[in-house]
């Protein structure tokens, strides 16, 4: 890809355009060893080398980061009373990340944040059935009855019930717990159902999407990126 040196430089997070500017003026910018002088050089994002105070400013085009979401933290890019998912992300470098779908601000576990705007409409695309596996604590004693119930599809209060989802009772008390997989991504789909079937969630929390599974290791807050396995098998 062939992009203006300015831009090159904003996008990996050395400063604003003109900040940038100021930086390629002071002398502080080099592409393949030679002080740049123009912020409208094109830049070969392939081959060239470019340097800031003589460190090396590889070019990346696409981020992609998994995030252990804690609770009380918004799916969103701003808000303006709560911190959102992106305020946790210190190390990013491109402004134009987003949440690839929505956790709800309880809601726990696995968050994909990328720039990969096709890679997002490929895992959320209604059409895609896309699976995602959710850990849930349910006040009541979820039942087999249920699991079939929610594997013909239940009423939720949409034109359409949910398509079949799997339940599996890891374990039936006042409080029960449970791993489900949905093959759509309806709003508060999970508690819904749930409550379509006369319980509550408690807890909630996304353990998998796609072929994506949330790393044991991240702690909620944590993020760390994605493989280069697990972009490849994403994709
Ligand atoms: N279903 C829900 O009810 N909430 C979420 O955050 C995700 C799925």
């Amino acid at each position: 890809m062939r992009i203006r040196l300015d831009k090159y430089l904003a996008d990996m997070g050395y400063g604003t355009r003109s900040q940038v500017k100021q930086q390629i003026a002071r002398g502080n910018i080099s592409v393949n060893g030679n002080p740049a002088k123009r912020p409208e050089m094109k830049i070969d994002t392939e081959t060239d080398q470019v340097s800031y105070c003589g460190a090396n400013a590889a070019y990346e085009q696409y981020e992609y980061y998994m995030l252990n979401k804690p609770a009380g933290v918004v799916s969103a890019t701003e808000d303006r009373r709560a911190s959102t998912v992106l305020d946790l992300l210190c190390e990013r470098k491109r402004k134009d990340l987003f949440p690839v779908g929505r956790l709800d601000k309880d809601t726990e576990g696995l968050l994909l944040i990328t720039n990969d705007g096709d890679l997002a409409h490929r895992l959320l695309s209604p059409g895609k059935h896309v699976d995602k596996v959710y850990y849930a604590e349910v006040d009541g004693r979820v039942t087999a009855e249920d699991a079939a119930l929610f594997l013909r599809g239940v009423d939720i209060g949409d034109e359409k019930k949910t398509l079949p989802a799997r339940l599996e009772i890891l374990k039936t008390a006042e409080r029960s717990v449970v791993r489900l997989t949905i093959c759509e991504g309806r709003f508060h789909q999970v508690k819904r159902m749930f409550h379509a079937v006369g319980k509550e969630v408690v807890f909630l929390k996304r353990l998998q999407m796609g072929s994506l599974q949330l790393d044991d290791n991240l702690k909620p807050g944590e993020y760390r990126k994605l493989t280069r396995e697990e972009v490849e098998r994403l994709c």
